[in-house]
């Protein structure tokens, strides 16, 4: 999909598809106004007949609007207009996508980002469009025999009234394509089966992004490194599986050499069966989805890269499968962490954060500013917060204010929980340093809690996205979050 920014008066350039916000109720925005005078009123015409009320989520398609150089005209309901804000922004893009991707336009002058956001300017709209339009465009049919017919959609050009809001606008366009590009790595990553998407295949993966970038470096450890370094509780989790695991790091270096890196650390369980604490049946094929952390990792290392961002980046990716295959691990089972701590393994099915407390500490070596883990943790999170936003939960204040706000900027939204010492108790244990498995009570949170005991040395937030990477049902598919969020989060980090 190509993108080109623009500020051209609305309905004199050519194209095949106008798009123009109109607000409830039956209130033309400026540039459908302008449009409306083209047409010789054509426009309110048609929404004086009352088949577009304006309300947030309508479109309607027109043809042949006189006067304009436009074979169509896409009315877009943004909502009343004291209320448009960014969520309103987003579905009202989104909605315009979904129209066009419909029907026959090759493409389209977009309209939408000359609308005011309060508190936004022209690089987070024309961010934001950029991002929303490819996210409505993506499909995942690779493994289907017949794809579906490619949709006619080409490019689209975001016009923005005042010239002087090009620079920024292109700009914000180029970050949006990155970001996309990151969403789609960690969407493919996703949605590809474990018979395809193992450990190794992620490894491999992650070395291909040394060709995009020369300031790239990725390592891959296979088991025998994993011993002689003693990463017990990842290699305990292995244990259980045919499928050889894989430690993958990959450096971005985009600033000095001696500035402290953002070190990022992605769950990269390529299945979860929950090893011999089996889980049931019902919905398991969605555990493919259990490397969605890593997956996050690597688009945002991607996204980085592309948009050559002046910081350190390190992406650290602990990856097997959890399998109850004969040598694997069973409740009771106690093993020796790489930092030294012993773990009781109550239960199998708790394997993420086995496998993270040992990435945690190996991170250490990188003398990290902040190191930030993303994990599909818990079901109990899911329960706590629903789909909506990922859990976040830090050891550092200021950290955790920089991705709340990272997240409200690109709309891939956190919400904090507490890590609090008082809920350390629930993990301990009469025969080692602590239990894996913290009872049913606040299950997210015990779940940080063992996380935070590998964590002392830095600063450190973690991101539990089991409610946010996939959706199920009729939508079944990857997010691509947190993509947004991460690279929003060091983005900000650029711009300070
Ligand atoms: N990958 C799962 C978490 C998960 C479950 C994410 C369902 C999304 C949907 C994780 O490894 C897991 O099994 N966690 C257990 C922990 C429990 C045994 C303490 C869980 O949440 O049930
Ligand atoms: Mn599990
Ligand atoms: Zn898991």
């Amino acid at each position: 999909m190509e993108f080109s920014v623009k500020s051209a008066a609305p309905g004199k350039q050519r194209s095949a598809c106008l798009v123009l916000g109109v607000f409830e109720s039956k209130r033309l925005s400026a540039p459908a106004l302008a449009v409306d005078k083209l047409s010789g009123g054509r426009l309110s015409q048609v929404v004086k007949r009352g088949d577009l009320e304006g309300k947030l989520g309508q479109a309607l398609m027109l043809h042949d609007t006189p006067n304009t150089a436009a074979e169509r005209v896409l009315l877009v309901g943004c909502g009343p207009q004291d209320a448009f804000g960014d969520a309103q922004y987003r579905k009202a893009l989104n909605r315009a996508v979904v129209a066009l991707r419909e029907g026959a336009a090759r493409d389209a002058v977009l309209h939408l980002t000359e609308l005011d956001v309060p508190g936004r300017d022209s690089r987070w709209k024309a961010r934001q469009a950029v991002q929303e339009i490819r996210n409505a465009l993506y499909r995942f049919d690779e493994l289907k025999s017949n794809n579906g017919k490619p949709y006619a959609l080409r490019g689209v050009t975001l016009n923005f009234s005042e010239r002087r809001d090009v620079a920024a606008a292109e700009r914000g366009a180029r970050e949006g394509q990155a970001i996309a590009d990151g969403m789609t790595l960690a969407k493919n990553l996703g949605n590809l089966p474990s018979n395809v998407c193992t450990p190794s295949y992620l490894a491999k993966q992650a070395k291909s992004l040394e060709k995009s970038s020369r300031k790239i470096k990725v390592t891959v450890l296979e088991r025998a490194a994993m011993e002689r370094l003693g990463m017990g509780a990842l290699l305990a989790v292995a244990r259980g599986t045919h499928e050889p695991p894989r430690f993958i790091t990959v450096e971005y270096h985009g600033a000095q050499r001696g500035v402290a890196p953002v070190v990022l650390v992605g769950k990269g369980i390529t299945f979860d069966t929950g090893g011999i604490s089996i889980k049931p049946a019902d919905k398991m094929d969605e555990m493919k989805y259990d490397m969605s952390g890593a997956a996050s990792v690597l688009g945002t290392l991607s996204a980085c890269a592309a948009m050559q961002l002046p910081i350190n980046v390190v992406g650290v990716i602990p990856s097997t499968e959890n399998m109850p295959g004969g040598s694997a691990i069973k409740p009771g089972d106690i093993v020796k962490s790489l930092s030294g701590q012993t773990i009781e393994i109550l239960n199998t099915d708790a394997e993420g954060r086995l496998i993270l407390c040992d990435a945690l500490t190996y991170s250490e070596r990188y003398k990290p500013d902040v190191v930030i883990d993303i994990a599909t943790l818990t079901g109990a999170c899911v329960i706590a917060l629903g789909k909506h936003p990922s859990g976040l939960l830090s050891n550092h204040a200021p950290l955790a204010q920089a991705l709340l706000k990272a997240g409200e900027t690109s709309g891939d939204r956190a919400w904090e929980l507490p890590l609090w010492e008082d809920y350390q108790d629930q993990l301990k244990t009469n025969f080692a340093d602590m239990a894996n498995v913290g009872g049913r009570e606040a299950g997210a949170i015990t779940a940080a809690c063992f996380l935070w005991r590998f964590t002392k040395k830095y600063h450190w937030a973690h991101l539990d996205i089991a409610g946010t990477a996939w959706l199920g049902g009729e939508q079944k598919g990857s997010t691509g979050r947190p993509v947004p969020l991460l690279t929003q989060y060091l983005i900000d980090r650029c711009d300070n």
